[in-house]
């Protein structure tokens, strides 16, 4: 396996560019199966999720071909409804298939993810959601078996606002018979790109972004060609860097208004952020206040950035709180980072972060994506080397995060396995 071998506590300065966004760009790719003709998706980063993806796609008798970031899939194949437990183990996103297939093929056979280092993450909405439309469902062998004669709108309320549960659900809807309301929707940015992608397609929807999202059924939709959105957590990682290091960096080809929390946060913490058209220039202070953060569903703080503030705030002056309120077990990376000499304390879903002078670099690893670039950071900052395993997590994520890190002026390299 892949390690990454960082010497730490040089300052980062210069440009980076932002790949296209992991999280907006799987259920756009899935979306594609929606349609009886060939889409073409730019801007997709180069991913171990999003080959994930594709492999599933074509495992479903799609047609997917890739040239550099573009992405075109021809789904007028469709003939396969079963995703398998060999491809879903690698990704749980993979669930997101389940909709579309029921809503094109009438039947789906789709592996039930398994545990997740964050927490249980179950699916119990996404398959709540789809039986209020019509699906009939049994688990049975590992696998969720859903079929529907039709599907036909109705009303659904989802306790918690989901992500992934949201677009599964839109990408029901659209075709369904009638009309469809979601009440408590997730109204993150990557679910108001999937629903502009299926809007393009001929899909009528409406309260977009807002937590009541209504969606009237149409018979069929057509092919599109779009733009994968920025990643707003690539783009979060760098500009916390940047604060970390008492560097200076110009982030480019972002959406700084989906980062306006992040870019908040920061600003408490002395870094002086400044952003303009598809830019931000972020720049460290030379003394990192402490700062509180609650994750929350959007517009809230990112769960996906917890991680890395985590980081920040371990060297930052005084205390400060972190309330993790999305996923039950997000603090892997703790235990990691007090190896490298951090002061932090778990309670529950908080932990008490004490800043410290410096880090110091030591052989670390990770078992999740966010964690692994906590650590990278950390590494980043840190007096000495620091050697981090299990990189594959990071690859799922970060598109060349290593490269992009060095051409900022840090000592970062790839040992290869
Ligand atoms: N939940 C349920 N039942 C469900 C669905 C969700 O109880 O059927 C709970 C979850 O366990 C969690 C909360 O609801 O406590 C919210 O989870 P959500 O469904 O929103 O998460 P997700 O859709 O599985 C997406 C991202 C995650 C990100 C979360 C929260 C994708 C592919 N994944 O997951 O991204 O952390 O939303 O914003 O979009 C990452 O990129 O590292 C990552 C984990």
């Amino acid at each position: 396996m892949d390690k990454i071998i960082i010497n730490g506590g040089r300052t980062l300065k210069g440009d980076v560019s932002i790949s296209g966004s992991k999280n907006a760009a799987l259920p756009i790719l899935v979306s594609a199966l929606l349609t009886d003709g060939k889409c073409t998706f730019h801007n997709v980063p180069d991913l171990r999720d999003i080959r994930s993806i594709i492999e599933l796609l074509a495992h479903l008798g799609v047609r997917v071909e890739r040239e550099n970031n573009t992405v075109t899939i021809d789904a007028s194949g469709l003939n396969n409804h079963e995703a398998p437990y060999e491809i879903v183990r690698t990704m749980r996103a993979s669930i997101l298939v389940l909709c579309p297939l029921v809503a094109r093929l009438k039947k789906a056979r789709v592996s039930l993810p398994g545990g997740c280092a964050i927490g249980a993450r179950p699916i119990n909405f996404h398959l709540k959601g789809l039986t209020s439309l019509g699906a009939s469902i049994e688990l049975e062998h590992g696998y969720v078996k859903a079929s529907a004669k039709e599907l036909i709108g109705n009303e659904i309320y989802f306790d918690i606002p989901t992500v992934t549960g949201t677009e599964n659900l839109m990408m029901a809807a659209v075709l369904a018979k009638g009309e469809t309301k979601l009440r408590n929707a997730a109204r993150e940015p990557e679910v108001i790109a999937l629903a502009d992608v299926l809007t393009k397609m001929g899909a009528k929807i409406d309260g977009v972004g807002t937590s009541i999202i209504t969606i009237k059924g149409v018979s069929a939709l057509k092919p599109v060609t779009v733009t994968i959105i920025p990643d707003r957590i690539e783009t979060g990682t760098f500009m916390t860097a940047a604060a970390l290091t008492k560097g200076d960096v110009l982030i480019k080809d972002c959406e700084p208004e989906h980062v306006g929390g992040i870019i908040l946060k920061l600003k408490l913490t002395g870094a002086d952020i400044r952003a303009e058209n598809n830019n931000i220039r972020a720049r460290g202070a030379d003394e990192i206040e402490s700062v509180d953060i609650k994750t929350l569903p959007y517009p809230g703080f990112p769960t996906d950035m917890q991680a890395q503030f985590m980081v920040l705030m371990s060297v930052a002056k005084g205390l400060s709180m972190i309330t993790e309120t999305i996923f039950e077990n997000r603090y892997i990376h703790v235990s990691e980072l007090k190896r490298m000499g951090a002061d932090i304390t778990l309670s529950g879903n908080s932990a008490m972060v004490k800043g410290v002078n410096t880090l110091s670099g030591a052989p670390v690893m990770a078992t999740d994506l966010r964690a692994s670039a906590s650590l990278i950071l950390a590494g980043l900052s840190a007096k000495g080397k620091t050697e981090i395993s299990r990189v594959y997590h990071l690859d799922r994520g970060y598109d060349a995060i290593e490269k992009k890190f060095k051409k900022l002026g840090a000592a970062i390299e790839r040992i290869k396995d």
